[in-house]
């Protein structure tokens, strides 16, 4: 063990399972699945069972996913779909100002093409309130776009309540569930979503795959036009390896989520109990409750996020801010939560992995000991 990665919400490594499967459509079946012939039929069943595995996970039909370049891809063809496709009803979109870029960027670049777009406050959990949603839907709202859970401080958004509020108003919804698949429940009928995104690399399948997962009945305009690859919703010959690689990652995650949350939220639940009981003046952000099994946003007074993490060894998370020499940014999501810029400048993101283990936990724990300490003794120093 020569690192301890926590940082398991920015990427995730390929599960060897994932990696197994994977291995003879790299080496042996290489097929194009548009062919008739004997190697394209053998790769149009590994998509069509990736695709069942997708489906299955998700509780959708087969032909309502669809296979994309991840979330980023899934996200844009959502709410772009949903643009175009929908212009004679309306032009206005609801969102949260807590979405990752690639949801707040293409709302930011409708907007230029005639788009208007609510972006809705949160609490200080970083809550969105399903009343608000309700309140802002007017007779031209298309589309409201939430996350499921919150990629910086774990939020669960309460995505079953907003798509009752969607249905009865007649208003699709989408959701980024990018970081809530493999760590939570996802389940199209129980959030009651219309559109949903998934980043294969997030849930230990490779980066550059993802899904959308589109309900029958909804019109959404392409953004890749060519020939009728993916039910026509997707031109481009598809990419096979890791089709069938996030195929498996599903189905692992189908199988072993209890697992997978109950391994995630103790080792969670042990680096939270060990920074509450070594360090003073921390705040712990995002819901007490709500939350992501594996995520802990931590916020250290008066210390520098980007210092903290250059000094520690071996131990990567990531920041929830900057320091620059003249000023410091913090992420918009700990300024929508208006977390006091005292305890923003010091945040730092721990997200542990579904094989996390304690002696990784400790070691992590006493490597931050050492360099808060150090911090600190340096800025009383000063
Ligand atoms: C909530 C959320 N949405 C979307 C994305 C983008 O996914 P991808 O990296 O697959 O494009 C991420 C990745 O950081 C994310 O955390």
């Amino acid at each position: 063990m020569d690192h301890i990665y926590l940082d398991y919400n920015a990427t995730t490594p390929i599960d060897p399972q994932v990696a197994e499967a994977m291995l003879p459509y790299i080496h042996e079946q290489y097929g194009n699945p548009s062919s008739t012939h004997v190697p394209g039929v053998a790769a149009k069943q590994a998509v069509d069972n990736a695709r069942r595995q997708l489906a299955e996970m998700l509780g959708a039909k087969e032909d309502e996913v669809i296979f994309t370049s991840g979330g980023t891809e899934s996200n844009n063809h959502a709410i772009k779909g949903v643009f175009g496709a929908y212009r004679e009803k309306g032009n206005h979109i609801i969102t949260s100002s807590v979405e990752h870029p690639a949801v707040l960027e293409v709302c930011r670049y409708l907007e230029e093409q005639g788009g208007r777009v609510t972006y809705l406050s949160v609490d200080e959990f970083g809550m969105v309130d399903a009343q608000q949603v309700a309140d802002a839907i007017t007779p031209e709202t298309i589309l409201v776009s939430i996350m499921h859970a919150n990629n910086e401080v774990g939020t669960i958004e309460p995505l079953e309540e907003i798509g009752k509020i969607t249905r009865e108003w007649g208003v699709l919804l989408h959701a980024d569930c990018a970081q809530s698949v493999g760590k939570i429940p996802v389940n199209v009928d129980d959030l009651g979503v219309d559109l949903l995104s998934i980043a294969g690399h997030k849930v230990y399948a490779p980066k550059g795959i993802g899904a959308l997962y589109i309900r029958a009945g909804v019109r959404l305009e392409k953004l890749m036009h060519g020939a009728s690859h993916e039910m026509g919703w997707r031109a481009g010959t598809e990419n096979v390896i890791e089709m069938v690689g996030l195929g498996k990652a599903c189905e692992l995650v189908k199988n072993n989520l209890t697992e997978y949350h109950r391994r995630m939220q103790t080792m969670r639940d042990r680096l939270e109990a060990g920074i509450g009981e070594r360090f003073e003046h921390i705040r712990i952000n995002g819901h007490p409750t709500k939350r992501l099994p594996n995520t802990l946003s931590a916020s250290f007074r008066g210390m520098k996020a980007n210092v903290i993490l250059d000094e520690l060894q071996g131990v990567y998370a990531s920041a929830g801010a900057a320091c620059h020499s003249d000023h410091v940014e913090v992420s918009s999501v700990l300024e929508a939560m208006q977390v006091p810029m005292e305890y923003a400048m010091g945040t730092l993101r721990f997200s542990v992995g579904r094989y996390t283990t304690e002696q990784e936990i400790d070691r992590a724990l006493e490597e931050l000991a050492r360099v808060i300490q150090k911090q600190a003794v340096q800025k009383t120093a000063l």
